[in-house]
């Protein structure tokens, strides 16, 4: 089903410009394209871009002091002090209700898990650390892995890896006048491919002006084409692969952490993008 939407107008008396003109002809046809909103202006972009690169800072303060033996409530002070020393705000803090400043996501928790000073890094866990920023009203959005002492088993090593070229794919087939639907079909090919799913539950998302705006970007095959892809958007690709099932959990305690169901480990990677009339820019490197 797809149901027309018509979110793309020009306001009355603006002249129509070969952008609008190029998106109408797609609306005209069925297509699903983004409202104005979605599409940001340079300016914008390079408020986006700023806060992108506090936040970049933010994960390496980060790289710098993982080890074994920290607790994830130690990684949580070092993202709120790098921020605000940086005129930035964490964006999770506060956000519907979630209580730190990052989320840290062991082994097989798939993601949203809260830092705590009870949990403690240990040599081989595999960590997802995701630092949101806002700098200046913009938003930006980014995490890693990270294996703690550098040495893992073998499987995990592997999901992790995978779990990062899912993310490069994914940024790969996304191109202008593309669809978001592209960006999972890549994705989820690499990864059943390397005998992983990925999780459908959760996905990426429009970024900028607000923490989490349109298109839903998912990771999956969902066999749908989406939202077309207009230079000037910005969104994120996170995929979240898991070893075993796809399917997870919310925690019932916290209302937060999303783990696996069969509590097989995940792995997860994000960048924050622009499209651009050649491709996707990261704007979180
Ligand atoms: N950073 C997450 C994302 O990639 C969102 C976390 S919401 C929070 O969209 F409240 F848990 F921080
Ligand atoms: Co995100």
């Amino acid at each position: 089903m797809n149901k027309k939407k018509n979110n793309w107008y020009v306001p009355q008396g603006q002249p129509f410009t070969e952008l609008d003109k190029k998106v109408l002809a797609f609306q005209n046809r069925g297509c699903l394209v983004p409202t104005r909103r979605l599409v940001k202006t340079a300016e914008q972009i390079e408020g986006i871009r700023r806060s992108g690169v506090v936040n970049t800072g933010v994960l390496d303060a980060v790289a710098e002091m993982i080890k074994p033996g920290i607790s994830t409530a130690d990684i949580d002070r070092v993202v709120y002090d790098y921020t605000t020393a940086h005129g930035a705000i964490p964006a999770p803090l506060n956000y519907e209700g979630f209580p730190k400043s990052v989320c840290t996501s062991i082994n097989e928790v798939v993601c949203h898990g809260i830092p705590s000073d009870d949990e403690i890094l240990e040599e081989g866990d595999i960590v997802n650390v995701d630092v949101s920023t806002i700098l200046d009203g913009y938003y930006s959005d980014a995490s890693r892995m990270f294996v703690v002492g550098g040495k893992t088993s073998p499987e995990k090593q592997k999901l992790v890896d995978v779990a990062r070229e899912c993310l490069e794919i994914g940024a790969e087939a996304a191109k202008p006048w593309g669809f978001v639907g592209d960006i999972g079909k890549a994705i989820a090919r690499h990864a059943h491919r390397n005998g992983f799913s990925v999780v459908r539950a959760l996905c990426g998302h429009g970024v900028g002006l607000e923490f989490h705006e349109e298109p839903e970007v998912d990771h999956y095959d969902t066999r749908r084409k989406g939202m077309l892809l207009v230079p000037g958007m910005v969104f994120t690709i996170e995929p979240m692969i898991n070893m075993g099932t796809y399917e997870v959990f919310i925690d019932e305690e916290d209302g937060w952490t999303v783990v696996t169901e069969d509590e097989l480990p995940s792995a997860q990677w994000e960048h924050t993008f622009v499209m651009t009339e050649h491709g996707l820019e990261i704007l979180t490197h």
